[in-house]
């Protein structure tokens, strides 16, 4: 088998059958395909699509490139959560301690942040002391004792989807459905969980812009997990906004907090959180419908334990448990406030824009392996639907870097748009896919 012909095939549309997918994903990770090769057959792909069939192949092929992790010791229905990306996208350092407190086993392999995305390993690591890098051993036995681990994903993880996204990145071969989709699931599948929960993001934030791409990657995924024997669940949600109110680690940490502590200032990050943790934990057969399992997560904030179970995964990863109580132990930059020239109702925000300001405040990175500061990033002080008054402060903006502060303020000036007429808060939970189908809210 060429691969030459494998790309003719793909080039004049036809159908790539298991067997040819698995043996350019194995030749590739050998190095016995070249880079060139691969990025004419990702092309082919972004202009000729997969079929369901070609995608799954094309997943299990990409998870089985390198370690599966086996999490079958761990007792109880395994549920991974990911997120398609976004900003101030901080529900995983809520939802892992809030859902393990729910007794679902929480193993999560998470990622750092790149362009304007943060990453949940990052944002860890401005807790001091704590430790993203856990072996496999220590990342199973901390999830048989405390029912929660979370670790930085580790090379031997899928290495083909390391090599391919490398190779979609500086090809203009990113934005695909079927290469994003089973880059994901591939990761999902070999990180071992028994159930996928996915946040696919819609909107100014977000890789998908509008719902209708947001469903079609959501169905590309939920089909995967069908036929790979993995159920997953989509949950379309909004980032026609932040998330919550802070972009940057050590901030995004702090408001982690405060919603686990039940001072939310952030209703809306609180919200998707608590919808995404009923779907986990009715996946996970620990409620028997989201309106039980919502009460059930709402109880678990108010009462302390998702806050106990955070500290608990601090101490167990070698951080400084402190910081629950005494947030003042994070890493923070020197506060500038940005400031609004004139009056009006928050009408759209260019949420990409507020997150490259944070990464140009120095909170994420521009190209991987860039050094960031953890306790630099930005506080948006109104949100859509607001009514603003000239002098008003938009922003906070936390730096170390004081050259690229005027950049970072004029780019957030520019993404808080103004309008004469109120208009509607946009929805935060947009709709639901699953093996049933899709549903739009
Ligand atoms: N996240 C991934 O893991 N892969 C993609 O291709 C896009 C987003």
């Amino acid at each position: 088998m060429r691969m030459v012909d494998i790309i003719e095939k793909k080039r004049d549309g036809l159908e790539l059958s298991a067997d040819e997918i698995a043996t350019m994903i194995a030749g590739y990770c050998q190095d016995e395909i070249p880079d060139y090769q691969m990025a004419a057959m990702l092309m082919a792909v972004y202009f000729r699509g997969m079929t369901d069939q070609e995608i799954a192949a094309l997943t299990l092929a990409m998870a089985r490139s390198g370690k599966m992790v086996d999490l079958s010791g761990v007792s109880g229905v395994k549920v991974d959560k990911h997120s398609t990306g976004g900003v101030a996208d901080t529900t995983t350092l809520v939802l892992a301690p809030l859902v393990a407190a729910a007794g679902v086993p929480v193993a999560k392999m998470s990622g750092r942040g790149l362009g304007f995305t943060g990453g949940t390993i990052d944002k860890l690591e401005s807790i001091p002391g704590f430790r993203t890098g856990l072996s496999s051993e220590e990342f199973i036995a901390n999830l048989k004792r405390y029912n929660i681990a979370v670790t930085a994903q580790t090379p031997d993880i899928t290495p083909a989807d390391g090599k391919m996204y490398a190779l979609r990145d500086v090809t203009g071969t990113v934005d695909s459905i079927p290469l994003i989709a089973s880059s994901i699931m591939s990761k999902k599948i070999a990180a071992g969980a028994d159930k996928i929960v996915l946040d696919v993001k819609a909107g100014s934030g977000a890789f998908m812009k509008n719902v209708g791409e947001a469903v079609k990657l959501a169905e590309a995924m939920v089909n995967i997990g069908k036929l790979v024997g993995r159920e997953t669940i989509a949950v379309i949600t909004s980032m026609a906004e932040p998330l919550g109110v802070s972009v940057g680690n050590s901030l995004e940490v702090e408001e982690a907090l405060d919603i686990l502590s039940g001072t939310v200032e952030s209703e809306d990050l609180r919200h998707v959180c608590l919808a995404l943790g009923s779907y986990m934990l009715v996946a996970a057969n620990k409620a028997v419908d989201i309106k039980t399992a919502q009460a059930k997560l709402s109880e678990l904030l108010l009462n302390g334990q998702a806050l106990d179970k955070f500290k608990e995964l601090v101490a167990a990863q070698g951080g400084n448990p402190g910081i629950v109580t005494r947030k003042s132990r994070l890493l923070k930059a020197a506060m500038v406030s940005v400031k609004t020239a004139e009056s009006g109702y928050v009408i759209a925000v260019d949420t990409a824009a507020i997150g490259y300001s944070a990464m140009i405040l120095g909170a994420g990175r521009e190209y991987k392996g860039q050094k960031i500061d953890l306790g630099a990033g930005l506080v948006m002080k109104c949100r859509i639907g607001d009514y603003i008054r000239q002098g008003d402060v938009v922003a906070e903006l936390y730096t170390n870097n004081s050259a690229r502060i005027k950049e970072a303020a004029d780019k957030v000036i520019q993404a808080v748009q103004l309008g004469g007429k109120a208009v509607v808060k946009p929805k935060l939970i947009l709709g639901i896919v699953n093996a049933n189908g899709v549903e739009l809210y």
